[in-house]
């Protein structure tokens, strides 16, 4: 775990070194949990949305994308439940003046059990070695058993007092569970509050016209709302989906792990609108071509798992998280929701406008089903550069720090580099980049010693370093050096484009996903 942390720490400062990401305001001591994405992590980012965007709506003709408003109309919000149940319950200690999220400290209870457990067994398994059952322990080990117990009826006590909305119910399970705050170590806790996690700000100039609104907490309802819209004047016929990427806003209680959990993060959701009672089928084969989206990254399979919810909101039949191994644990990425007809039904009932698709197949008006994809951008990016960090230790006994990101998502694809600064190779150095660029991001670099670029280039994850050398100047040939095998070859100048379009264009994705 130590040693998980430390790599999320190394990323951080890395992120920061190479113009990934930087602390917002940092000038003026940063402000909680908010980023901001620097040369190298735009690109990263613009290059996952277009994998993202492209793979909705270009592999799919049914497919259509949209980008709507940040500021929407607040009943909205009131139709889509978020201003009465998009909230949080919060308890603070009186000692550390510390706030936690109520969810998270059970959560933290829980883990506890299940690491007791994992402790029990993996000294069993060490004792009894290959005739070690783990099934048959579990069932009868009594310190396991006990410590199953303990987390299901903890388990079970959380979830109906947040269906009861019960808050002493709440703060008395903290006392009865004995959780103490992690700084103060004492149980001197205050009441629980709840908490609405949407920002809002107000619109009008005069008292009288000024009304109370919300930035979006999803991007979702601006799909909803524009359903019809997109329906009608793009001819679309059922099944169909609706594709956006955008900002969306979280006041977050706890904002920590970096990207992971911010207060404006960006969204890439997608609505997919279905016949009713055939929702099911749809939520299963959009999880497999989800799963599929993520793993082609190659960015290691044991690294996803889904994690199917057992306690469902309200609304929906079926939902299920892609979450992916981070330093801090698994964690979700990316949502997958049957939501039944609940968004569209409500829109219908608070703006009176009927939202239903008249199905000329079957000589029906119906409210569609939806299936919703919703993935986290920055999260998403997280993921890509916890799977692409590496430190190698080299032959000499050195190491580097290289990203091994999928080449089609590097940020730049090629690093341009003269041997030594003459003028020759300076010039025919920029003649190659002149016409790569059109093409591909490229970097040029004549400063210091080439196993110094090479770093440099390692370090954003550059797929490909081309060196111009005398070779070039008589052969018309170039060394191509390749990140993660650090091996070169002498190439000829007028393959370059071929062998690097092949490798990190987005088309090569999309060609795998549509397999
Ligand atoms: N429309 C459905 C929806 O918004 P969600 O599970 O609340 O569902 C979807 O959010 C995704 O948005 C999550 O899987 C996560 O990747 C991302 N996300 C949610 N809250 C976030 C936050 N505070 N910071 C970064 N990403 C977040």
């Amino acid at each position: 775990m130590m040693f998980q942390e430390n790599i999320l720490k190394k990323l951080i400062s890395h992120c920061k070194k190479y113009g990934f990401v930087f602390p917002s305001s940092e000038i003026y001591d940063g402000l909680g949990a908010i980023y901001d994405y620097g040369q190298n992590g735009v690109g990263l980012k613009n290059n996952i949305k277009q994998y993202w965007w492209d793979s909705m709506t270009l592999l799919n003709e049914n497919i259509v994308g949209i980008d709507s408003a940040i500021f929407m109309h607040p009943t909205i919000w009131k139709a889509s439940g978020h201003v009465d149940a998009f909230s949080d319950y919060l308890i603070d200690n009186k000692d550390s003046k510390k706030r936690y999220r109520i969810d998270t400290l059970i959560e933290n209870q829980i883990t506890k059990y299940d690491n007791k457990i994992s402790k029990e067994i993996k000294k069993a398994t060490k004792y009894f070695g290959d005739a070690f059952d783990e099934i048959e322990f579990c069932k009868k080990d009594l310190y396991v058993l006990e410590n199953i117990n303990k987390k299901k009826a903890l388990y079970a006590r959380f979830t109906q007092a947040l269906m009861e909305n019960n808050l002493k119910e709440l703060r008395q399970i903290i006392f009865d569970y004995k959780i103490v705050c992690p700084i103060s170590k004492t149980n001197n806790w205050t009441c629980v509050r709840k908490f609405n996690l949407m920002f809002s700000t107000e619109m009008g100039s005069t008292t009288d016209s000024t009304i109370k609104i919300y930035l979006r907490p999803e991007t979702a309802q601006g799909i909803f709302v524009n359903f019809l819209n997109v329906q009608k004047t793009g001819r679309m016929k059922i099944p169909f989906g609706i594709a956006q990427i955008g900002k969306a806003f979280r006041n977050e209680i706890i904002a920590r792990q970096f990207v992971f959990r911010m207060r404006e993060f960006e969204q890439m959701e997608m609505q997919f609108f279905v016949r009713p009672g055939e929702e099911l089928e749809w939520f299963e084969k959009w999880k497999q071509v989800r799963i599929k989206w993520h793993k082609i990254l190659e960015l290691g399979d044991n690294k996803y798992r889904f994690r199917d919810h057992i306690k469902l909101a309200h609304y929906a039949n079926a939902a299920t998280d892609i979450e992916f191994e981070m330093p801090f644990g698994f964690k979700e990425i990316e949502g997958i929701h049957s939501r039944t007809n609940f968004d569209l039904n409500n829109h219908e009932k608070y703006s009176g406008k009927r939202m239903q698709f008249f199905d000329s197949k079957i000589n029906k008006s119906y409210t569609p089903f939806v299936i919703e994809t919703s993935i986290g951008l920055d999260r998403m990016f997280l993921s890509v550069l916890v799977g692409s960090y590496s430190e190698d230790v080299l032959r000499e006994g050195n190491t580097r720090v290289v990203l091994k990101l999928p080449p089609a998502l590097s940020p730049v694809k090629v690093g341009i580099l003269p041997l030594i600064k003459k003028e020759e190779f300076k010039k025919k150095a920029r003649e190659i980049m002149n016409k790569l660029k059109l093409n591909f991001c490229c970097q040029y670099d004549e400063k210091d010693s080439i196993g110094k670029r090479y770093r440099r280039q390692d370090a954003i994850g550059t797929p490909y370093c081309i060196t111009i050398d005398q070779n070039t100047l008589d052969y018309h040939q170039v060394s191509i050096r390749f990140r993660d095998t650090m091996r070169q070859e002498h190439i000829s100048i007028s393959c370059l484009e071929q062998i690097i379009s092949d490798n990190v264009s987005i088309k090569s994705l999309l060609k795998k996903l549509d397999e």
